[in-house]
């Protein structure tokens, strides 16, 4: 990214197609979301297909990637299954992230450092197809080193934790691990990779991390289709933009 440029919104949609699964019809469609949030012009598109596919599933990220042309950063486990997907579909991005069947969301980042040796021989492929290759990560310096070393290009830091501190208003915490994305950030960049930011982001959580002055892109989901139910997508987006734009210093 460019330096001064805007901090690109990625919206991860992976929640109209809980909304869908949950009545196991074909409405809302997430193909039908990205074309409204084409015309709002946000930066990206991100989806989670994740192994029990819960939410998105195969045929959404088919149709998605061809119908398109927003860049499409594909979230996944490290697993052969999805390493032939994405290799065989080649999103513009996709971000490796750590998945237990039995958690609600994703919890934590990934564990770079004793997974190299795997990570390194599992992401070839993919950086052999063109692929954007992001590892999703707690903001610690010894992971970001050992993400620049399998061979990442970006590293997505995990914001899950400082909005959770946010929303309990555990002020010491929040503003320590606050301190810890920042350095994360900063350090980070200096190693050469780009800095993304995700996870939990709302309103008040994302005037934080998007003042973090290395952050380049920010992807955000579930707070943005929930607050879609009451506002419409078209003026929560909106909001959230500004929120953004507010807070970045260039
Ligand atoms: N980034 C990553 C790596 C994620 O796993 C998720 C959740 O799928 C998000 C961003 C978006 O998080 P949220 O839905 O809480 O905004």
């Amino acid at each position: 990214m460019q330096e001064g440029a805007r901090i690109r919104l990625g919206v991860n949609i992976d929640h109209v197609a809980t909304l869908r699964n949950a009545r196991g019809t074909f409405y809302p469609d997430p193909l039908r979301m990205v074309k409204i949030l084409e015309k709002l012009k946000v930066d990206g598109i991100t989806l989670h297909l994740r192994e029990d596919r819960r939410h998105i599933i195969d045929k959404d990220v088919v149709s998605i990637i061809k119908e398109t042309n927003l860049p499409v950063n594909l979230e996944m486990a490290a697993t052969e299954e999805m390493q032939n997907i994405a290799t065989n579909l080649i999103p513009s991005a996709v971000c490796l992230v750590p998945e237990k069947r039995e958690e609600r969301t994703t919890e934590g980042g990934l564990d770079v450092i004793n997974e190299e040796e795997k990570l390194k021989t599992f992401l070839r492929p993919l950086a052999e197809k063109e692929i954007r290759i992001s590892l999703f990560v707690s903001p610690e310096l010894k992971q970001i080193e050992a993400a620049s070393r399998v061979g990442a290009t970006i590293v997505e830091l995990n914001t899950g934790t400082f909005c959770d501190l946010l929303i309990e208003q555990k002020k010491e915490r929040y503003l320590d691990e606050f301190k810890k994305l920042t350095k994360a950030a900063n350090f980070g960049k200096k190693l050469g990779l780009e800095i993304h930011g995700g996870h939990g982001l709302t309103y008040d959580s994302v005037k934080y991390i998007a003042s973090i002055p290395e952050m380049t892109e920010l992807n955000i989901g579930h707070f943005l289709i929930s607050e879609s139910v009451f506002d419409g997508i078209e003026k929560t987006i909106y909001k959230m933009r500004q929120e953004i734009d507010k807070s970045q210093k260039t």
